[in-house]
């Protein structure tokens, strides 16, 4: 088993990550504060691994909510389902929430977790790629609105992060190219290494080579948990995180959320940032090429969907969270390994990208 930490003074966890770490569930009760826990997951992920999960806490009180499968159900009406169970099995301020899901399952207990009772402990059990990579660590809960993406939540850390990356065996092939698009970007962001190890390892991970994919997991987890350290609530430089994010919400507001997953909304969104990049001399006709290349090996598109026109992307990233006093902000690739972020954006390159990254 592999561990890291996440290093937030008092609200530090870790991350341990390995093959059946499920079947050890000393790795979650030793976090586990109450007698109380309430296990969030969903109706597809529930058949699978939450009899195994509560076979570990027989010691316990434990209540489960099982929401509906989707993003289309992250939203405030289904959150209020975690409330209603955690209440009807009457749990104090000693409850542990448990996510065992993917992100939409994470972000909803994580929020659910945040708000009970002005907030109750919580663990992280992502079974997504994206979720053990991306939405388990750092502490961002919340939901969607109509309006936007994401846009009701709160920071909230849990106690400790168990991806177990067995599960990763009943995981679609699309929803594991989608996490190895958040594995990606850390290449991108802050590990050119890590970059050049991707490309010669893609076709284990895709093939479901476990010592591969739990590397892959830990780089990951240890670039992101690098930058939440440093800038846990996102005033500077955690922004870099959300490489080709501003593009991707685009992407998936006007696809309606679920069609295109974040995943591969976000690949296509990093080779939008990446030509970009290129269009303003960062990076190189090579690099940029590379990146697409890489993409398009774990099956993820790399251009924006051909119903899209730049006047609705630019309306759509208009909503984005990283806009600030009206202008248009992006996380852009200074050289691949190194994130920038910008509110200094030539409109026509833009332009130019658009046309270019359009299927
Ligand atoms: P998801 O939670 O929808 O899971 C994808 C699909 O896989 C679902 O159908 C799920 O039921 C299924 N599934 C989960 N585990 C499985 C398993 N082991 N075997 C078989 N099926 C399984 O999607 P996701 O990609 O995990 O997460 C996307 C969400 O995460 C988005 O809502 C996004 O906004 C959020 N996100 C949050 C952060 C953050 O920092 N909080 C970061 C990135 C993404
Ligand atoms: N996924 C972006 C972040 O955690 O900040």
């Amino acid at each position: 088993m592999r561990e890291l930490k996440v290093d937030l003074a008092d609200r530090s966890y870790p991350i341990y990550i390995g093959d059946q770490l499920l079947a050890q569930p000393e790795l979650l009760t030793r976090h586990i504060r109450g007698k109380q826990v309430c296990i969030v997951t969903n109706e597809t992920v529930a058949p699978l691994y939450l009899a195994q999960v509560k076979a570990g806490l027989s010691d316990y009180q434990v209540a489960e909510v099982v929401l509906p499968d989707g993003e289309a159900h992250k939203t405030l009406d289904v959150l209020a389902r975690i409330y209603d169970g955690l209440l009807e099995a009457r749990h104090n301020r000693t409850t542990t929430v448990i996510a065992l899901g993917g992100g939409v399952v994470g972000d909803m207990a994580g929020f659910a977790a945040a708000t009970y009772q002005r907030g109750v402990d919580f663990i992280q059990v992502p079974t997504t790629l994206l979720s053990m990579v991306d939405s388990s660590v750092g502490g961002k809960t919340g939901v969607n609105h109509p309006l936007g993406k994401n846009m009701i939540g709160a920071f909230y850390q849990p106690r400790c992060v168990i991806a177990d990356t067995g599960v990763l065996a009943s995981l679609p092939p699309r929803e594991l190219s989608a996490g190895i698009a958040e594995v990606v970007k850390y290449g991108l962001i802050s590990d050119r290494p890590f970059f050049e190890w991707l490309e010669a390892n893609m076709d284990g991970l895709l093939a479901g080579e476990r010592e591969l994919m739990a590397y892959a997991i830990e780089r990951s987890c240890q670039n992101k948990a690098d930058v939440v350290a440093q800038d846990e609530r996102e005033g500077g430089i955690r922004a870099i995180l959300n490489l080709g994010h501003t593009f991707g919400h685009a992407i998936e507001t006007a696809q309606g959320y679920g069609n295109w997953l974040h995943g591969e909304a976000v690949a296509a969104g990093m080779v939008m940032a990446a030509d970009l990049s290129h269009r303003r001399g960062a990076i190189s006709a090579e690099d940029l090429k590379r990146t697409r290349v890489l993409l398009e090996r774990a099956s993820l598109p790399v251009k924006a969907p051909a119903d899209m026109t730049p006047g609705q992307f630019i309306d759509l990233m208009g909503v984005d969270k990283k806009v600030l006093d009206g202008r248009l902000r992006l996380v852009l690739l200074a050289a691949v390994g190194e994130a920038i972020v910008t509110s200094d954006i030539e409109p026509q390159l833009l332009q130019e990208t658009f046309a270019a990254c359009s299927a």
